[in-house]
Parts: structure tokens; C-alpha cells; sequence
């Protein structure tokens, strides 16, 4: 595949690094992150690990229900993270070393406490009523129809001073706003523009399929797949989402949100996107005028199997469009660690070099470069308000616990008891210990994001999957302008014979377990869960 010549924006040949601020690093000892504190880690991550963006989950004043998610003010900073001026600050230390700055637009619902709700509920009268999603109680004083929320119980509740229910997905303090009322849009699209002048390079959009919900909010119907066990109040998780979300208007809003950041050069829009391929497909736009990015999580759920793996990845390359550029998650803040999910730490370790070697842009989850595990969290110390309400299992606290950076307590994160507590290996795991040892996960990290970096084979190259001839490998070519890379990826916890006839002798340029050197593809015995990246 010739890529000569052909210009590749940022967000296509980088690699996305995801910063959860409040737990990243604490710089004034009151036990959470803030900006100043991924300041001070600017080096670390565009030197030690060398990624090419950073992606901060939100730092807008909230009263901190869904940890941020909830948004008081769309143009400001918690005082818990620091203020504008530090914004700016990380901004600009951020680009002087070439980083770019992607922030976590939240434009489905806002905190019941930002000023447009409690203007809007303060009567049907209100200017800003039809800012938000009210309706009229069932005549038996129900709720208008039968949707339930993401975090259990129904999406709706009663305002008794002004007798209508408003909508929420999420937690009753995550009203949701009226994307047909084209003054939200206005607004909505000025918060994009407020953060680009600030010199932000783009969006992480939270669930954007949600914007617009069906015109008659119908009832949703139920799901005969739903899984026994779940526990009464997950009204949602025994519904289908017909109504609710994905719903073909949703693209006009999208393309309005494109050309919003359009008004800015190179920005880039990524989208919180779930559903099956056919209608994920559709947000890249008819003709690219949609998102650049809508967030592929398909490797998230799947067995930690080779063959579902290629499926997947082969079955999203078939589905794209010409202009679709591709992208890879293994992990964020609502999902349990990816060491814990898949199985151990030689799993992890193939999963990196996975995700940092096929074809499209990768999201790498602050701590899983140090193969950071679930945390555990005493039950009291619960916070997450999935985990309150729907239980223990499901507290997405687990995977939000703070980097460790060194073996002091806290683990170098703050001086104080942290908001969640560290791990307990972090005197071993964590970042000044694994610099330390070449075959640490975090070496790994850096060697293959440093490959990749100088590779435009594995930047921008082709993808076309090998049989290998053994169950449990996965392998595939990268190839552009000739240069060629494989990639063979053993799952088993054996070793594995292979054979990819047809290449001559191939230079290892990463092994997830340290070798070195030339090996013959024809004639290949790959070690127990053992990843190979050669150049042939
Ligand atoms: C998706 C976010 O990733 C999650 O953390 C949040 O709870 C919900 N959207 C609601 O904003």
C-alpha cells in the first residue's frame, strides 16, 4: 500500500493516552488529582511513555455524583482540579512538547445543579423549561413511559413543586437536555468553540447516541436476551434501547457538531459510540462528515480469545468506510483493568502489543502501561454510584484507583489518604520501579509505542490477517510503502508451532517476553502467551 505523499492528520498516526485527573496525580495533598498535577507528569508522558495525546476525563465544576460526568458549568474548572488558568497552563506546556490536549465534552445531560436546570425547573414558565425533557405524569401519577436508567431505577422523576417528571438515564442529579430545542444546540455548540479557543485539539463526547430520544418517547420494549440474575432496580438492563437511543435524527446533530469543530483547523471528534456495527458505522458520516473517531469498544466484551479477537478486528475493517479510520479501547474508567478482565498479566502484555499494533488509532487507559489490576475497594468505601446501586460487582471504582508512580506511600500520588486507595503491590508496581526493569510491562509500553512511532507500517499500513495453522494465534501483516511488519500474538498458555510460508527470515523488533534477534516465519514456535513484532 503506497502512503506516500498522503497527509495523515494527528489523530490517525498518535496514540491516545486517557488521564482520569482524579487520579492521575495530587498536587496539593488533598488526596485527588488535579491539573497542576498532570503538569508537573507532562514529561513522563511525552518522553517516558511517548504518546501523542492526552485525553482528560472531565475537570468541570460538578458536585461530583457521577465523578464529573455531572457538569455545573460547561465553561470552567473545579476548584478540586485547579482553575482556568492552569488549564491554560497545561495546554500550553502540553503543545510546547507536541502533546495534544483532547477534553471530555459531556452534551447529553448536565448536573441538576448547573444554572439552566435551576432555572428550568423552577416552573413550566421558566425560559429554560424546554431546555431539558419534562413531561406529564400517567394519569395514575407514573412516569411518562417506561425507560429505565443506566445506574438502575426508572429515568425519570417527579418535580413535586412543578408536578412533571423530568428525564435521566443516569443518576436523578443527570437531567438530561432537549437537543430539539435549537437554543440548546446554540449553546451546547458555543461550549465546543469556548475550548477550542482555548486551544483544545478535540472531544471525547460522552454517549452522543443519546442526544435525541424518539419524538413520542415511546416505551421501550423488553429484552428477551436480558441475562437472569440482575437485580430488581435494573429496569434498563431488562429493556431493548429502541426508543431511547440511536435514533436516525441523531446524525443531523452530529454533523452540526463536525462543522462546529471544522470552524477550528484539525480537530478531532470522538464519540462514546456502543451498538452493533451496521448503525455504529453510519457515525463516521456519509461522507466522513460525521465523527473522525467513533470510539470502537468491540474488543472490550469479547473472550480474551484469538479467534473472537480476529473476528472482530476483521469484521470492523470489512464494515468501514473508504474515509473510516479505525481506532482500538481495551480499557477506560468504566470498565474493570484489562490485567484483571483478561486473565493475568503475560494476557496483558500480549493485549499492549495488540493494541499498539493494528491498524488505527489506540486509547491506552492510564495504568494499564504499568499493568495496573482491578483495585480492591472495601465496601463502605464505595463510591461509584453504579456500584452503590446495582452492587458491589458493578463498581466501576475498581479500575479508577490512583497511578503509582513510585514505592512511597500513596505510591507517590499524593501525600495524603487518596480519594480511592492504591493497590496493594504498588511497591513493585509502579512507575520508578518498572523504568528500572527492562522486561516490565512499562518497558514493553515504551518499546512499542516508540516502534510504532517509527514505523509507518504499523502507523498507517495496510492490515491483512495470516492463518497461522495453530488454534489461539493470532497474526496479521502491517505494510506500507514496503515496508512490512507481522505481528503473531499466541493466547495460549502453551507453546505454539506456526508457519507463515511464503516470508524470508524476520528481524524481531518486540517480543512480550524479551527475545531478540532473526527468526524464520516459516518455521515459528512461539513461547506461551508470547507476542511477536518483526520486520520481514
Ligand atoms: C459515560 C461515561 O464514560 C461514564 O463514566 C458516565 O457515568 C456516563 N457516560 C454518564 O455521563
Amino acid at each position: 500500500m503506497s502512503t506516500v505523499g498522503k497527509p495523515y492528520h494527528w489523530w490517525q498516526t498518535g496514540v491516545v493516552y486517557q488521564i482520569y485527573p482524579r487520579s492521575f496525580q495530587d498536587s496539593n495533598g488533598d488526596g485527588i488529582g488535579d491539573l497542576a498535577g498532570i503538569i508537573l507528569r507532562m514529561d513522563y508522558l511525552k518522553d517516558t511513555l511517548g504518546v501523542d495525546a492526552i485525553w482528560l476525563s472531565p475537570f468541570y465544576p460538578s458536585p461530583m455524583v457521577d465523578f464529573g460526568y455531572d457538569i455545573a458549568d460547561y465553561c470552567d474548572v473545579d476548584p478540586m482540579f485547579g482553575d482556568l488558568a492552569t488549564f491554560d497552563r497545561l495546554v500550553a506546556e502540553a503543545h510546547r512538547r507536541g502533546l495534544k490536549v483532547i477534553v471530555d465534552y459531556v452534551p447529553n445531560h448536565t448536573s441538576d445543579q448547573h444554572a439552566w436546570f435551576v432555572e428550568s425547573r423552577a416552573s413550566r414558565q421558566s425560559p429554560k423549561r424546554e431546555w431539558y425533557i419534562w413531561r406529564d405524569p400517567k394519569p395514575d401519577g407514573s412516569p411518562p413511559n417506561n425507560w429505565g436508567g443506566f445506574f438502575g431505577g426508572p429515568a425519570w422523576t417527579l418535580d413535586p413543586a412543578t408536578g412533571q417528571y423530568y428525564l435521566h438515564q443516569f443518576v436523578p442529579e443527570q437531567p438530561e437536555l432537549n437537543w430539539r430545542n435549537p437554543e440548546v444546540v446554540r449553546a451546547m455548540l458555543d461550549v465546543l468553540r469556548f475550548w477550542m479557543k482555548r486551544g483544545v485539539d478535540g472531544f471525547r463526547m460522552d454517549v452522543v447516541g443519546l442526544l435525541i430520544k424518539d419524538a413520542e418517547l415511546r416505551d421501550n420494549p423488553p429484552n428477551p436476551n436480558a441475562p437472569a440474575g440482575l437485580p430488581p432496580n435494573d429496569i434498563f438492563g431488562r429493556q431493548l434501547h429502541t426508543y431511547s437511543e440511536d435514533q436516525d435524527e441523531v446524525h443531523d446533530l452530529i454533523r452540526q457538531i463536525r462543522c462546529t469543530l471544522d470552524e477550528f483547523p484539525d480537530r478531532v471528534g470522538i464519540g462514546e459510540l456502543w451498538g452493533d456495527l451496521p448503525r455504529w458505522v453510519k457515525y463516521y458520516g456519509e461522507n466522513g462528515d460525521e465523527l473522525q473517531l467513533p470510539f470502537n469498544f468491540r474488543l472490550i466484551h469479547l473472550p480474551w480469545k484469538a479467534e473472537a479477537l480476529q473476528a472482530s478486528v476483521d469484521a470492523l475493517e470489512a464494515a468501514l468506510p473508504p474515509f473510516g479510520w479505525p481506532n482500538y479501547v481495551l480499557s477506560n474508567h468504566d470498565q474493570a483493568r484489562f490485567a484483571s478482565r483478561c486473565g493475568g498479566q503475560a494476557q496483558a502484555r500480549v493485549a499492549a502489543m495488540l493494541l499498539l499494533s493494528l491498524r488505527g488509532t489506540p486509547t491506552v487507559y492510564y495504568g494499564d502501561e504499568l499493568g495496573l489490576e482491578n483495585g480492591v475497594i472495601p465496601p463502605h468505601k464505595i463510591q461509584d454510584p453504579q456500584g452503590v446501586n446495582l452492587g458491589a460487582h458493578r463498581t466501576r471504582d475498581v479500575a479508577r484507583t490512583p497511578m503509582q508512580w513510585d514505592a512511597r506511600p500513596q505510591a507517590g500520588f499524593s501525600s495524603v489518604e487518596p480519594w480511592l486507595p492504591v493497590t496493594s503491590d504498588f511497591e513493585v508496581r509502579n512507575v520508578a520501579a518498572q523504568l528500572q526493569d527492562p522486561s516490565s510491562v512499562l518497558t514493553l509500553y515504551r518499546r512499542l509505542i516508540a516502534v510504532r512511532r517509527g514505523s509507518r507500517a504499523l502507523q498507517v499500513g495496510s492490515y491483512r490477517p495470516l492463518e497461522a495453522g495453530a488454534p489461539g494465534v493470532f497474526a496479521f501483516v502491517r505494510e506500507a510503502d514496503g515496508e512490512r511488519v507481522l505481528a503473531a500474538l499466541n493466547f495460549n498458555g502453551e507453546p505454539v508451532q506456526v508457519a507463515f510460508p511464503g516470508f524470508g527470515a524476520g528481524q524481531i523488533l518486540v517480543s512480550t517476553s524479551g527475545r531478540e534477534g532473526e527468526v524464520a516465519p516459516a518455521d515459528l514456535t512461539l513461547a506461551p502467551h508470547e507476542g511477536l513484532l518483526m520486520t520481514l
